[in-house]
């Protein structure tokens, strides 16, 4: 009776370690769902992110290219691409908004009350939709280690999210083959150290 009682306790000890590593397997490869999160605007990022202080991330991407990607669709070779893709309103047409505004896939309740879609390729086209990583406590948490940035939706971003936009597929205007150490030298906005 001993003894049977012992095999029992190995067998669903063995289950348990069974059930415990497949679910650790089916998490790793399950890809977590890309809309999880509003989409809540550069505004909100620019309130803790546009002093000189903390790194001018705001400024600098003001400055960039990204924040006119909108606007471009509305210009003369905006216009001849246009005609050569059979594309009517450039600023109007998925052809053309996927990789000129943000989250442009994102379903229409995963774009919050401030999204604004003239504000062409913003912060959350990188980093990911904020609507939960954006408060400071979770924002502080995050950047000590603290909190999983994964689980609030944000993404240090790396080449690969450069060349979603930066590759050949689209019209291409592409002057050249990506050079992301030239391309992100434009663009960079580090935290000052300190
Ligand atoms: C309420 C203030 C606040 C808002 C709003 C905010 N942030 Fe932050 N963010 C912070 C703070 C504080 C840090 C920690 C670093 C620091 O102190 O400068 C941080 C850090 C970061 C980091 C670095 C994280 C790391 O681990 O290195 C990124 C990237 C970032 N923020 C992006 C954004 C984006 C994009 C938005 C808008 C969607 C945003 N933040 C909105 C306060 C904010
Ligand atoms: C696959 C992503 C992608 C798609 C789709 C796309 N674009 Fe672009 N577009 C880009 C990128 C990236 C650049 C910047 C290229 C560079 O400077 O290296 C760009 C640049 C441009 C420029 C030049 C901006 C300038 O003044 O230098 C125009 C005009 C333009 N796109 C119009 C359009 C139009 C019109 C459509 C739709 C028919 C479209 N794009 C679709 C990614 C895309
Ligand atoms: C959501 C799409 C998208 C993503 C992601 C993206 N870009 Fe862009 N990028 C564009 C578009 C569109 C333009 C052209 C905007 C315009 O001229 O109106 C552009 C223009 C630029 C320009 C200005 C063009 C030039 O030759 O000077 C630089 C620099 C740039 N991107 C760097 C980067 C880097 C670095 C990354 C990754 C860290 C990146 N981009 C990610 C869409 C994107
Ligand atoms: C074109 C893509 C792109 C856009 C748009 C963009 N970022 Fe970033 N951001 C990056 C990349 C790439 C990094 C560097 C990641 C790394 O350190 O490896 C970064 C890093 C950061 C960091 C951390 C810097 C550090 O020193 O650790 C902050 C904070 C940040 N971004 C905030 C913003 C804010 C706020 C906006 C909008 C105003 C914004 N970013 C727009 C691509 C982007």
């Amino acid at each position: 009776m001993k003894t049977f009682r012992r095999i029992i306790v190995r067998i669903s000890l063995l289950a348990i370690i069974i059930f415990y590593i497949t679910s650790i397997e089916s998490y790793a490869f399950d890809p977590p769902d890309e809309y999880d999160h509003q989409f809540i605007g550069v505004t909100k990022c620019k309130m803790c992110h546009k002093k000189e202080k903390k790194g001018l991330q705001y400024e600098i991407w003001r400055e960039s290219a990204h924040s006119r990607a909108y606007e471009t669709l509305a210009t003369p070779d905006a216009k001849e691409l246009s005609e050569k893709y059979g594309v009517i309103d450039p600023q109007k047409d998925s052809k053309c908004l996927r990789c000129h505004t943000t989250g442009h896939d994102a379903p229409s309740e995963f774009k919050g009350r401030k999204y604004d879609i003239s504000e062409g390729v913003g912060c959350e086209s990188c980093h990911g939709a904020g609507g939960d990583y954006y408060r400071s406590k979770v924002m502080k948490g995050i950047r000590r280690g603290r909190i999983n940035r994964e689980r609030y939706g944000l993404i240090i971003p790396n080449e690969e999210t450069c060349k979603e936009c930066h590759n050949a597929d689209g019209h291409m205007p592409v002057k050249e083959e990506f050079n992301f150490k030239i391309m992100w030298a434009k663009i960079a906005h580090p935290i000052p150290e300190g």
